[in-house]
This record gives structure tokens, C-alpha cells and sequence, in this order.
């Protein structure tokens, strides 16, 4: 028979846009015992964890709750509950993941609308509010920190547009919750979906999502209580009704309820990540988090400018948590980022579609974005340069971060 190996990954040093490191009392919290998901002391947690969700989405809404599953789950679960089929969806693409939205809006049978923009820049507002007024959406749907390409698309006039037209927004906040400001309630988004193996630290498998009463009243109208659970004859939404069992947010949030109407099993110790993760955020505070990734993010430019190297991109909309540098002319970014990792322990990311082989990703996000990591990175980076015969000003590189430290 054959014997297998006691698991030891390797310690690793993570600087790409996800997954990152996670904090220690993270991983020690998903080691506690495990409990029923109708006890007392298992719902306190979950009310908890809602309460501190409100507070990452600054958000007065009743519903903020995790949707059990990756990100792109509660993407899923705000489409698929949101768009009827037959609606009309605009979705504004400015990197990988806004076709991401293209591609589950059609799945919902919308009728989809798309903008584009040449990768590396974002939009003006002006423009997809054109676009709104030409089309009259029932949904708008758009990426806020789009990690292909390190981009930040504001919100707040476009958010402030959906209202004034009664068209609902839907806004992809997987890469930025927990690391730049997201403002669920004065942007007037109404619903935001995030990313735990981001900003947050905590490992990938679950989507902390919020939404509004527009939002709800409208995911009403569509849900069907699942067979098995229903106690009267005719269901509301019978014609229109979500076509996902799992991603049903009026199912979901049922079970998130005083209700606590059963829908699928709560992953245990991923609520239990989730709580620890948003405990530390919150205690860390939003706004001193957020200052933190803009001095590394700081600290790391400085450096690769200092190597010589370029970025890549618009710079009035980089996103602070994934600064993206172009490889320089000759050079195999591939075996580049192989020699960090094999010899540094360090991971980077490459990208993808019309950007690969172009330029490198490096994400400063949560518990990865720290001085150390930066200096780490730094010095890595250049040796692995000179190793592939690029002529590198030596030394300069960590001057440069320590200066902006110091
Ligand atoms: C902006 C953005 N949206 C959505 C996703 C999808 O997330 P997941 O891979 O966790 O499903 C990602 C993942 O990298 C992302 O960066």
C-alpha cells in the first residue's frame, strides 16, 4: 500500500493579490471544536460576525452575512438572486474580472450590455452613466479593485446614478474590502460582495456579502423556499423564481435569521476564520488599516523605482493593494518568479489574457503587507534581476524602502 507523507507545506512569504499569509490567531481560530450550527453558542456567533461585517461595509443594512464558497460564490449568489432573466445588465469591463460579471450575468439569461476599457485605466463616471442613460439598466454590476490589472474604479457618482434611475448596483469588492475604503452605504451600492484570502487574511471559502432593502425587495419577489421546508402551498416568484438552490440570498438569509430556516451546514471553522479575521481588522481600525497599505504600498514603489524598474498603468487609478511592474525587455518573467520561490520562498504573481508575460503582480494585502515582507521582496528581487542579467543600480532598492520607513 502506498505510504503518504505527514503534510508540511513550506513557509512561504506571499505577495500576490491572493491568497495571502494569514495571521497565526486566524489558523489557531479554525482549530477550536467544532460545534452544532443550531447551538446557542454557534448562532452568537454568527450574529456576531454580522455585526462585524456591517462594520467592514460601513453599512446599516440588516443583511451582511457570509455566502459559503469562494468569492465569485457571492458574486454568484448577488447575480443569480438579483437578475431576472429577461433584465437588462450593463457591466462595465476594465480587467479580467468585470467579464467575470459578464459572463454569470448571461448565465441569469440577462440581457447584457457591456463597456469596455483598454486594460491599465478605469472609467470616468461620466461615461458609464451615459451608457445607463442610452440602455436604462435594471442592475448595473462592476469590479471595484480589479486585480488583473491594479485598478481602482470609484463608485460613489456612479452609485449615486443607479439610485436616481432605480437601477440596482452590484459591486465586486472582493480585492479591496479590509485594504482601501469601500463605502457600502454613502456610495449607495446596494450589494457588495468581498474577498476573505485578500485584505482580510483569512484563507480562501467563503464570501462576506451585504445588501439593501432595494436589494431585498427585489430578491423577494423571486425566492422559492425549497421543497421539503415549505409549509404552505403556493409559492411567491413561482414563474420567476432563482434558478440556484445553493445561491438563493432569500434562502440564505432565512438561515442567517432569528428563522434560522435550515439551508445548507455553516462551515464551522471558516466562520470561525471569518470572526477572528474581521475581529483583528476591526480592532486594528479601518482607517489605520487602510493607512497601512498605503505606506507599504509606498515603501514598495519606491523600491522597485529604485531598481529602475517600471510600472504599469494609469497612475491616478492604481489600486493600493496590487502594484503591477512591467518585465523588463528580455527578461522570462516566469523564471523570474520561479527563482523567488524557489530560492527566496517568495511568491509573485503573473496575470493573465492580453497582459501576460507583460507584467508582474504584487499584491501588499492584510497580513502579507508588512515592513519585512517589503524589505524581503526588495532585496530578492534585485538579486534575482542580476541573476538574469539585468543591470540593477545595487543596493539601492532597500535604501530607498527604508528611507520611506524611516
Ligand atoms: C476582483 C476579483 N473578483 C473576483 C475574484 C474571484 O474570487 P475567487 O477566486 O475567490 O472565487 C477574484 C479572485 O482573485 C478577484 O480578484
Amino acid at each position: 500500500m502506498k505510504r503518504y507523507e505527514d503534510l508540511s507545506p513550506s513557509l512561504r512569504c506571499i505577495m500576490t493579490p491572493g491568497p495571502v499569509e494569514v495571521d497565526p490567531r486566524v489558523l489557531r481560530a479554525m482549530s477550536f471544536p467544532v460545534l452544532g450550527q443550531f447551538d446557542p453558542e454557534f448562532t452568537d456567533i454568527m450574529n456576531e460576525t454580522m455585526g462585524m461585517l456591517r462594520e467592514l461595509f460601513v453599512t446599516g443594512n440588516q443583511w451582511a452575512y457570509p455566502v459559503d464558497g469562494t468569492s465569485r460564490s457571492g458574486i454568484e449568489a448577488a447575480m443569480v438572486s438579483l437578475i431576472a432573466p429577461g433584465d437588462r445588465v450593463l457591466i462595465p469591463i476594465f480587467g479580467r474580472f468585470g467579464h467575470l460579471l459578464h459572463e454569470i450575468a448571461e448565465r441569469c439569461g440577462a440581457e447584457v450590455r457591456v463597456l469596455e476599457k483598454t486594460w491599465g485605466s478605469v472609467f470616468e463616471s461620466s461615461e458609464v452613466i451615459a451608457a445607463m442613460e442610452n440602455f436604462r439598466p435594471h442592475v448595473v454590476a462592476m469590479v471595484h479593485g480589479e486585480t488583473s490589472t491594479g485598478r481602482v474604479q470609484p463608485l460613489a457618482e456612479i452609485g449615486r446614478a443607479c439610485r436616481e434611475q432605480d437601477c440596482l448596483f452590484i459591486v465586486d469588492a472582493v480585492a479591496t474590502i479590509g485594504g482601501v475604503p469601500v463605502e457600502t452605504d454613502a456610495w449607495m451600492l446596494d450589494a457588495v460582495i468581498g474577498g476573505t484570502q485578500k485584505c482580510l487574511s483569512v484563507p480562501s471559502g467563503m464570501a462576506p456579502i451585504t445588501y439593501n432593502e432595494r436589494a431585498e425587495a427585489k430578491l423577494l419577489t423571486r425566492k422559492r423556499v425549497e421543497r421539503g421546508l415549505r409549509t404552505g402551498d403556493v409559492e411567491p416568484g413561482e414563474l420567476s423564481f432563482v434558478r440556484s438552490n445553493y445561491f438563493d440570498l432569500g434562502m440564505l438569509q432565512d438561515y442567517w435569521s432569528p428563522k434560522r430556516l435550515n439551508h445548507h451546514t455553516e462551515m464551522t471553522s471558516m466562520l470561525y476564520a471569518l470572526r477572528e479575521g474581521l475581529r483583528l481588522t476591526l480592532e486594528e481600525g479601518l482607517a489605520a488599516r487602510f493607512a497601512r497599505h498605503i505606506l507599504h504600498e509606498k515603501a514598495l514603489i519606491a523600491g522597485l523605482t529604485a531598481m529602475g524598474l517600471n510600472l504599469y498603468g494609469d497612475p491616478e487609478s492604481k489600486l493600493t493593494v496590487v502594484t503591477c511592474v512591467l518585465i523588463p525587455e528580455g527578461v522570462d518573467g516566469e523564471s523570474v518568479r520561479s527563482m523567488l520561490l524557489d530560492r527566496f520562498g517568495i511568491e509573485i504573481a503573473s496575470t493573465f489574457g492580453p497582459l501576460k508575460g507583460l507584467i508582474w503582480r504584487i499584491g501588499t494585502m492584510g497580513f502579507s503587507c508588512r515592513e519585512n515582507n517589503i524589505l524581503r521582496l526588495l532585496g530578492a528581487l534585485e538579486a534575482v534581476l542580476i541573476r538574469h542579467g539585468v543591470t540593477v543600480p545595487r543596493g539601492l532598492a532597500i535604501q530607498a524602502a527604508l528611507d520611506v520607513y524611516e
